[in-house]
């Protein structure tokens, strides 16, 4: 596996990759890698001749007060993991290769961003827009992958790359849980007690919950989620930042389920900013 970190030899690279006919296939990561970012490589590794994985903490996606500074690392158990996952290249550049002094360029949606996750983190989806934007002119994959865990960044990406014309595929992966239902996260290293991970689990069974009650002919989002809310606030220790059934596709607020909606909540349990996400599907529980 080559390591590379200057932005220039990862471009050289690719050029010389896609001269030879290499279809070049690309799973941007932060790093601290579990069994959904395993789950992107395989993915990617089945569409792609040549695999290449960034692995990259993006200062400009977190606000101040988040978790930069202590957001989890380990990158020489990131560097096996990529070594067994067989990857050929692992792009790993330092903040001063990709955010110099006077950088001063940012990629904005308009409407996307309003929903979600982007209400209380204003800047975030700017800072993931101009990161996948670079990475991509860096890269130059022809198909790049990226999890449903985080639904509205994925959406992010793809309206990203048909506006700009990027000549990319996008690639979404379902969300892997652990045993019990978590959505594996990074961000899961940080709940430590039983009684956090007990909380962290409301999510998905809330989730859970939701499906079903819509497969069992449940319309109103208004009573699904005050029946969510309250499941999760049982729980000692959870901050409800939101839950919402939204259009699949626009992420507008729903008020009557009557045809495929997604279900999404963001909680902060103890130090962890959890979020998850469902489709929920009237006559069916199918996700
Ligand atoms: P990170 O949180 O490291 O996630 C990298 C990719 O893994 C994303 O596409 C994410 O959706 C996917 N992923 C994470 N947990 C997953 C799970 N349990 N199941 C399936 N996929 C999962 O997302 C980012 O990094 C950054 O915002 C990034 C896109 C790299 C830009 O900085």
């Amino acid at each position: 596996m080559k390591i590379i970190e200057s932005v220039s030899a990862m471009q050289q690279e690719s050029d010389i990759l896609r001269r030879k006919g290499r279809t070049i296939a690309f799973v941007p990561t932060m790093g601290y890698l579990h069994g959904g970012h395993t789950a992107l490589i395989r993915e990617a590794r089945r569409r792609g001749d040549y695999l290449v994985v960034s692995v990259f903490v993006n200062p400009t996606q977190f606000s101040p007060g988040e978790d930069l500074d202590s957001y989890p690392r380990d990158i020489e158990r990131d560097i096996r993991i990529c070594q067994e996952e067989a990857v050929d290249t692992l792009f790993m550049p330092a903040r001063e290769a990709l955010f110099g002094q006077r950088f001063q360029t940012a990629v904005i949606l308009e409407a996307l961003p309003r929903h979600l996750c982007g209400r209380s983190r204003p800047n975030f989806f700017q800072g993931v827009a101009t990161i996948v934007t670079k990475l991509f002119n860096i890269v130059k994959p022809h198909i790049a992958v990226f999890g449903e865990k985080d639904y509205q960044q994925l959406l992010v990406v793809r309206r990203l790359v048909r506006d700009l014309n990027f000549d990319i595929e996008i690639v979404g992966v379902p969300t892997v849980r652990e045993a019990d239902g978590l959505a594996m996260s990074s961000r899961n290293a940080y709940l430590t007690t039983a009684a956090q991970r007990r909380a962290a689990l409301s999510l998905h069974r809330s989730l859970y919950y939701a499906a079903e009650r819509v497969a069992g002919g449940e319309t109103s989002a208004a009573a699904i989620i005050r029946a969510c809310r309250q499941r999760i606030a049982a729980h000692p220790e959870t901050d409800i930042d939101y839950i919402a059934i939204c259009d699949p596709e626009t992420l507008e607020d729903m008020t009557v389920i009557d045809r495929p909606v997604r279900m999404a909540l963001a909680v902060t349990v103890g130090k962890a900013r959890l979020i998850d996400n469902m489709r929920l599907t009237p006559g069916s529980s199918d996700d």
